[in-house]
């Protein structure tokens, strides 16, 4: 199960001077693409789910395929949410099964980043999950051309970012140095004496946005100076388009498959370039061996009922799953009658957590105190609660 915690791995990248690969995907021959690559080269990866981009496809649908194809990958993996616009997106998330997400409140005034980012670290933290702050703002729009939407880009301040990863506690920080989402027309210009400045103030990995069309020199110089993960999106999805406009051009009645014939190679091969590049080819089992495992826990409780009043039974259980299945870090929340009448138990909840941590968060939530104080525990004397790790998936 080599799904890991992204801290783990991108602390590895971190101290052993690479970069990991945040691959933003949109279909399933995306997802499929990469895994190929990162199987190909040994490479732990990054399955990155942008916000911006929900609007092409199903997120809760694409979140499945992802952990299946963690689940099922020999190397390192980790599921991230990118640029999450807000505290709702961030729960939803984690809950859905992502073990990295990204709060982008680059727009807003200092004050205001810095307070949406906090929140969503606390909440984050108490689930085990990472978070990747950004700082400045990166222009552009991936997948389009950067200069159709110029914005300004705003460049990360050595001061500001030493006082925002203080007081957010962020994990990873998104710097602005001069890269620019979507393609590029010419070479970006960056200022690498600013990254230089801002990684030995922080000493935190670093996030570059905005990958596609920096040089080969560029990427090792960013990498030299802290960047341990980089977001990767256009130039992916140009490849895929091109060999679909090819594929159109060769035969004009092409149907679905004759279209997309050829664009998972298209893929792959970009990201098996941009992991020998960033240096990850080859770093799969060292992450692996440094990783903590990202295992769900079930939290299980058996329980009998000290009344006859069986609607009202149906009722504490149809809202203890409205109430606390939106509780940060719950996946899954099931309640269940037993099959034989004379069990000794007649009643069970099973709570899946996406990690162990939750196991403290939601027993103190609020949300839960209040259920369980006015709901369930008065009825539900005679119960008993465990709290299992999962061994496989
Ligand atoms: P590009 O589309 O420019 O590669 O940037 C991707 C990105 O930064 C996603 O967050």
């Amino acid at each position: 199960m080599p799904l890991v915690n992204m801290r783990d791995m991108l602390q590895h990248a971190y101290a052993n001077g690479y970069a990991v690969g945040g691959f933003d995907l949109v279909s399933l021959d995306f997802i499929e693409a990469i895994m190929a690559a990162a199987e190909a080269k040994q490479s732990p990866v990054i399955l990155s789910l942008a916000e911006s981009h929900f609007e092409y496809y199903d997120f809760r649908l694409a979140m499945q395929a992802a952990e299946l194809a963690a689940q099922r990958a020999s190397v390192p993996v980790a599921i991230h949410l990118d640029h999450g616009a807000s505290f709702e997106s961030a729960v939803t998330a984690i809950n859905a099964g992502c073990n990295g997400v990204m709060v982008d409140a680059s727009q807003e005034s200092f004050n205001g980043n810095v307070a949406l980012t906090q929140k969503v670290v606390n909440m984050a933290h108490q689930c085990g999950v990472p978070v990747e702050g950004e700082l400045g703002y990166v222009a552009g729009v991936e997948g389009d051309d950067a200069e159709k939407h110029p914005g300004d880009v705003v460049y990360t301040s050595v001061e500001e970012a030493k006082t925002y990863v203080a007081q957010t506690q962020v994990d990873f920080l998104a710097v602005s140095i001069g890269t620019v989402h979507g393609r590029m027309q010419g070479e970006p210009v960056l200022d690498f004496d600013r990254l230089k400045q801002i990684n030995d103030a922080l000493n935190i990995p670093l996030v570059i946005h905005g990958g596609t069309g920096l040089s080969d020199d560029q990427f090792k110089q960013l990498i030299a100076n802290g960047v341990a993960k980089i977001n990767y999106y256009t130039a992916l999805a140009d490849a895929a388009g091109a060999q679909m406009c090819a594929n159109v051009k060769a035969n004009a009645r092409a149907g679905y498959t004759g279209i997309v014939a050829g664009i998972q190679d298209a893929i792959r091969n970009e990201v098996e370039r941009c992991m020998d590049l960033w240096g990850s080819s080859g770093k799969a089992d060292a992450v692996l061996s440094v990783s903590e495992k990202w295992m769900p826990v079930h939290h299980v409780i058996i329980y009998n009922v000290d009344i006859d009043d069986d609607a009202q039974v149906r009722r504490m259980m149809s809202e203890g799953e409205t109430v606390l299945g939106k509780i940060p870090g719950v996946r899954r929340i099931v309640t269940g009658n037993a099959v034989q009448e004379n069990a000794k138990y007649q009643f069970t909840w099973l709570v899946e957590f996406v990690h162990e941590n939750v196991i403290a968060s939601y027993r103190d939530h609020t949300d839960h105190v209040a259920f369980a104080n006015n709901l369930f525990r008065p009825v539900a004397g005679d119960r008993i609660s465990i709290d299992y790790r999962q061994n496989h998936f």
